[in-house]
């Protein structure tokens, strides 16, 4: 997702826009650019490339002038250039824009606007807002009513920024689909996509809502509606610390986040684990207890990684609740008229709580009548924000792309559910106890894998060079296959397909001769054997087998190439265990093939476009 900075205060804007923005390069992006309103000018310098790329051959600090806007985009219409990157003016060159999101309806605007004179220099849907809002300012002369009459005309998404030359006094922020924060300083605001970029100015912050926008003066602000109508905009405060957002000595945020699961897992269950009752308490679920417990279906949806652990808490509630679980991508959910009823219970799994796809299947959901549920770990988000009730995953900002601890705290919160509805049904409390026994013990678990992060290194150094990667688990963990070979693709772009081990048989395994390494996922469990039998087809081919092994088995180094042990656990817990090797080898492989980990190519952190 792009990035947004706004300033308006009696400090420069530039360097706060340009450190905010470096905040928000997380988050993946393909252009930079900044704007200040200076005296009677806008000063633009806007580039293809890093927000470092920005810097080189112009002094930034030159841009003189209090009131800014800064962004970094990632292109949905229009190569990443120069031109095309954010700011974009107005044809006056009076006003700048900034904008995330895409403009549905662009190109109908664009040719009202060119039939009636107005000319485009970039190829962005956001350049048509622009100038849009330049043609009704001609005839309104005002900012403010010049931008709303544009967003009641627009469909799509957005979050923007806009400042002038017209009022040097003057900044309007709005939002339909895409964040936006607002962070309330002395005398001075900074509006932004994600808090990362405000916290060292101010943690006193309002999160606009849908449809919502700010009118900010140095003064003073407004919120209010785009039709108008004023709210409340209450103030909130930052739930996370500046340090948590720095890299604290570790070469890469992905590293960081992978050592950091002991405390991020620990705090998923702090103050909810009730080993002696063998139950959890989930407060941000009793007011929907009564629906909890009569739920005759549930339907998990999200994308990519939180799918994959949605898959996981799919196994966890059927085999604990004995409730049926059904695992959409959100994507499709959307789109395909799904039967919901309403006694069904819908969860939204989603690290950022603003991707674009489950934000629009919950709403869906709503409309159907399910009571809908957050599994989220960004507080404040707009999954957050727009589900009936949730559980906060307490992961802490991730910031590498690469999703790592936010896996295993979406883990640690779908069992501690699964044990919960099962408990309001027939699980017994020693069932219960022995499964919260379990997850208490898992923090020191993650320590004694993360301790072997040296041998797991030298295996992907062995590895780096290959083209493809086959994952293979069953039960529990054929999920977590398939996100150990998310993982992989998406930092080190070997290709990289998880398989439920036991379907090979059926394809994949034409794949396999020498040049093929194949992880298992193979833990001491019912069905260790016929995963064993698996490893010995992919041996008999040559393959290269990496097993991911439980501490216990002696037998498996006699038929895997290489074995990675992990604790011993419940078998329904061997997934958190064994997502965590899988997280050190992607980043092993990554970084040897000289990737850039925290920001791999064409991904953004959080996906608030369809
Ligand atoms: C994870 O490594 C990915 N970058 C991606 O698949 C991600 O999990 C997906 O976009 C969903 O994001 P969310 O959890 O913020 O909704
Ligand atoms: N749709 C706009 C563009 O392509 C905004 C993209 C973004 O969110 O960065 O410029």
């Amino acid at each position: 997702m792009c990035g947004i900075v706004g300033y308006i205060g009696n400090r420069q804007a530039s360097p706060i826009i340009i450190s905010g923005l470096r905040r928000l390069e997380y988050r993946g992006y393909d252009s930079a650019g900044v704007c200040v309103v200076d005296s009677e000018k806008l000063k633009i310098n806007k580039k293809a490339g890093k927000v470092a790329d920005l810097e080189n051959g112009f002094d930034l600090m030159a841009l003189k002038g209090t009131l800014g806007v800064g962004h970094t985009r990632w292109a949905t219409h229009g190569v990443p250039n120069d031109v095309n990157a954010h700011p974009h003016t107005d044809m006056s060159g009076s006003i700048a824009l900034i904008h995330n999101g895409i403009i549905e309806n662009y190109l109908t605007i664009r040719k009202k606007l060119v039939n009636a004179g107005y000319t485009f220099r970039s190829e962005t849907d956001s350049e048509v807002l622009a100038v849009f809002i330049g043609m009704l300012y001609d005839t309104i002369g005002d900012l403010e009513t010049s931008v709303r009459t544009a967003l009641s005309e627009v469909e799509g998404t957005f979050g923007i920024v806009v400042v002038s030359t017209y009022d040097p006094d003057l900044l309007i922020a709005a939002r339909r689909g895409s964040p936006l924060i607002l962070g309330v300083g002395t005398d001075e605001y900074i509006v932004a996509s994600d808090a990362a970029a405000i916290i060292a100015h101010t943690r006193q912050v309002i999160y606009l809502q849908e449809n919502e926008m700010a009118v900010v003066r140095r003064s003073g602000y407004v919120t209010k509606t785009i039709h108008n109508e004023e709210t409340s905009g209450n103030i909130e405060e930052i739930s996370f610390e500046l340090d948590q957002i720095e890299k604290g000595g570790f070469p890469h945020f992905m590293l960081k986040e992978i050592y950091e699961q002991p405390i991020t897992f620990r705090d998923g269950f702090r103050g909810r684990l009730r080993i002696d009752e063998g139950n959890v308490r989930l407060g941000g679920l009793s007011k929907v207890y009564e629906q909890l417990s009569t739920a005759k279906r549930i339907i998990i949806t999200a994308c990519g990684t939180s799918w994959h652990a949605a898959l996981v808490g799919e196994y966890l509630i059927e085999q604990l609740a004995r409730i049926p679980v059904e695992v959409e991508y959100a994507s499709e959910f959307r789109y395909r008229n799904p039967i919901i009823n309403p006694d069904d219970v819908v969860i939204a799994i989603s690290q950022s709580g603003e991707t674009a796809d489950t934000l629009a299947a919950i709403r869906e959901a709503k409309t159907r009548g399910a009571t809908v549920l957050g599994m989220v770990n960004v507080v404040g988000s707009s999954i957050a924000r727009e589900t009936d009730a949730g559980v906060y995953i307490h992961a802490g900002p991730e910031i590498g792309v690469a999703s790592t601890k936010a896996f295993t705290s979406q883990l640690c919160i779908l069992t501690q559910f699964a044990v919960y509805l099962g408990r309001m049904r027939h699980l017994s409390a020693d069932a219960g106890r022995e499964i919260a026994q379990g997850l208490a013990e898992i923090p020191d678990h993650i320590q004694t894998i993360l301790d072997q992060s040296e041998s797991i290194r030298q295996i992907a150094q062995q590895y780096s060079g290959v083209s493809n990667f086959l994952y293979l688990g069953r039960g529990y963990n054929f999920p977590v296959a398939l996100e150990g070979a998310l993982k992989l693709k998406e930092i080190s772009y070997i290709h990289a397909e998880g398989y439920p081990a036991a379907e090979m048989k059926h394809g994949p395994i034409a794949l396999i001769d020498e040049n093929m390494p194949v992880v298992f996922i193979a833990p001491k469990d019912e069905i260790y054997d016929k995963v064993r039998s698996n490893i010995e087809e992919v041996r008999a081919r040559n393959g290269q087998v990496i097993a991911i092994a439980s501490s216990r088995d002696s037998r498996i180094s006699d038929a895997a190439n290489h074995v990675i042990y992990i604790p011993e656990t419940l078998p329904m817990l061997t997934p958190i265990l064994a997502s965590i090797p899988l997280q050190l080898l992607a980043y092993f492989v990554a970084v040897d093939r000289g990737c850039n980990v925290d920001m791999p190519r064409n991904l953004a952190k959080s996906v608030t476009v369809e």
